[in-house]
């Protein structure tokens, strides 16, 4: 895989052997994409149940695409708990571990913290004849680069033993494999010019989109290299996710003046994103923005900048306007049950924060469920994947496999989720189980209000006049 660079003085091969520590999510995926383009990967995690699956072909996590492209490299991929070995043995290793939130937006390093430190005590017991390059996937805050550098020092790795580059992921879950794949653009930062030339050397084929595709057809087109510094790539993966959720904020905001002024929130969001400085993506309105990133990385943003001295008021607001969506949405369902919720019951149609993921973190549905519950209301949620799961989050809330049984005696119903299930929901089935007043607040605007009012249910759309 790769080639020289035209102009390269010294010839760098395409690194084979790569490491990723974390095989969660993005680790999983990174260390899947990799083989399929050819490197030699051992994906490394201190979890034995996770690693014991994995090597028993048990893909734990929901994602297109995936088992395929790991089917057609298996023998090219390792799981491990063992990072000594994998350490020693290769060129390039992938931090892709979770750094998740804490309460005052600050963020939790352990996790990054433990691996530099376990690879620096690694490093620092042997002679390399190149540095490895250590590249941080994992989200860190701004400065994250050089706090893995000291802590690799001071596990005791020497100075000559270890590069750092930072290599921020943008990929979406439920996409992730397309993601990685078929990206706008990789980003790279250091501050060392030999890194980060192996670094090219092995996004070679996905700059070049070199290699086989997994799907037909396939995007044609070169993808753009970002080489920059460390500060500059880890604010870009902060700028970037920051920038998506002010967006759907914003447009949540303009479906309230929508609903103002008898406008189709929908329609005003096509208007505006065919004119391609605005784009149309991320331009859907409803319940809003949750997931592991988005409210992660906008408050961690924040909190970088609020300890500076530095207010962000732009990210606040936008942070409000998402919480005040969800809250619209149980405003809904509290007005029209005659202002209490007591002992009525409300069906909650999908469960995780978006489609096609099982993954319930941050999500705005069970944040819903909450809220229903505590002012007394009988929650039964329904979603494909991740009901049950969500049962055990949420106490009180009834798991529900299909969205009818959730709909069964309900007078309300929230779409917090539009899987494809909701989608082709049966409204007349759903209006004919449903009691009065069968209120159907969609908070993703997923259904038709025509043929919603049509099968008799009191529809509640997001700006949608
Ligand atoms: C997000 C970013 O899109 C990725 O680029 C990034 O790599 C990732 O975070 C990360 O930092 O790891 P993800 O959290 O998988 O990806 O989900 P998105 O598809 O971005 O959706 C986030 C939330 O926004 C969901 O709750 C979704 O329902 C909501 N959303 C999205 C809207 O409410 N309206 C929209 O128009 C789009």
């Amino acid at each position: 895989m790769g080639r020289m660079p035209e102009g390269s003085e010294r010839e760098v091969v395409a690194p084979r052997r790569v490491a990723v520590v974390g095989a969660g999510h993005v680790g999983l995926v990174t260390a899947a994409c990799l083989a399929y383009l050819g490197c030699e990967v051992t994906a490394v995690d201190s979890d034995p149940r996770k690693v014991e699956a994995l090597r028993r072909g048990n893909l734990y996590i929901h994602e297109p695409h995936l088992r395929d492209i790991l089917d057609a490299c298996r023998e090219r991929v390792r799981f491990t708990t063992d990072l000594e070995p994998v350490v020693l043995a290769s060129e390039v290793l992938f931090v892709a571990v979770g750094t998740p939130g804490r309460a005052d937006g600050s963020v939790d390093l352990s996790g990054v913290e433990g691996v530099a430190r376990g690879v620096g005590r690694v490093l620092g017991g042997a002679g390399r004849e190149r540095p490895l390059v250590v590249v941080n996937k994992s989200t860190v805050p701004v400065g994250g680069g050089d706090y893995v550098s000291r802590l690799l020092r001071e596990g005791g790795a020497g100075e000559g033993s270890f590069r750092v580059v930072s290599n921020p992921e943008f990929l979406r879950e439920g996409r992730a494999v397309l993601d990685t794949l078929f990206p706008d653009r990789v980003v790279l930062g250091g501050e060392s010019e030999e890194a980060l030339e192996i670094m090219r050397e092995l996004y070679c084929p996905i700059v070049e989109q070199s290699f086989p595709s997994p799907i037909e057809p396939r995007p044609k087109r070169e993808v753009p290299l970002i080489v920059t510094d460390l500060a500059s790539a880890e604010t870009i993966k902060y700028a970037a996710n920051a920038f998506l959720a002010t967006k759907i904020s914003f447009i949540n905001e303009i479906s309230r003046f929508c609903e103002l002024v008898g406008a189709d929130v929908g329609e005003v969001a096509r208007g505006i994103g065919l004119d391609h400085r605005i784009g149309g993506a991320f331009l859907e309105a409803g319940i809003g923005w949750g997931g592991s990133c988005f409210p992660k990385d906008v408050a961690a943003l924040r909190a970088m900048a609020e300890g500076q001295g530095l207010g962000m008021p732009l990210l606040a607001a936008a942070e409000e306007v998402n919480l005040a969506q969800r809250r619209e949405a149980v405003c809904r369902v509290r007005s029209a049950l005659g202002g209490s919720l007591e002992g009525e019951r409300v069906a909650l149609l999908g469960l995780s924060f978006k489609p096609g993921t099982e993954d319930l973190r941050g999500s705005p549905a069970l944040e819903i469920a909450a809220l229903l519950i505590m002012e007394g209301a009988r929650v039964a949620g329904y979603d494909p994947v991740s009901a049950k799961k969500a049962a055990r989050r949420v106490p009180g809330l009834e798991p529900c496999h299909d969205p009818y049984s959730a709909l069964e005696d309900a007078r309300a119903a929230v779409v917090a989720t539009a899987w494809e299930e909701v989608r082709a929901l049966d409204l007349v089935r759903a209006a004919a189980i449903m009691r009065e007043p069968r209120l159907l607040v969609d908070g993703r605007n997923a259904l038709d209000p025509e043929e919603a009012r049509a099968a008799g249910l009191l529809y509640s759309g997001f700006g949608r006049g």
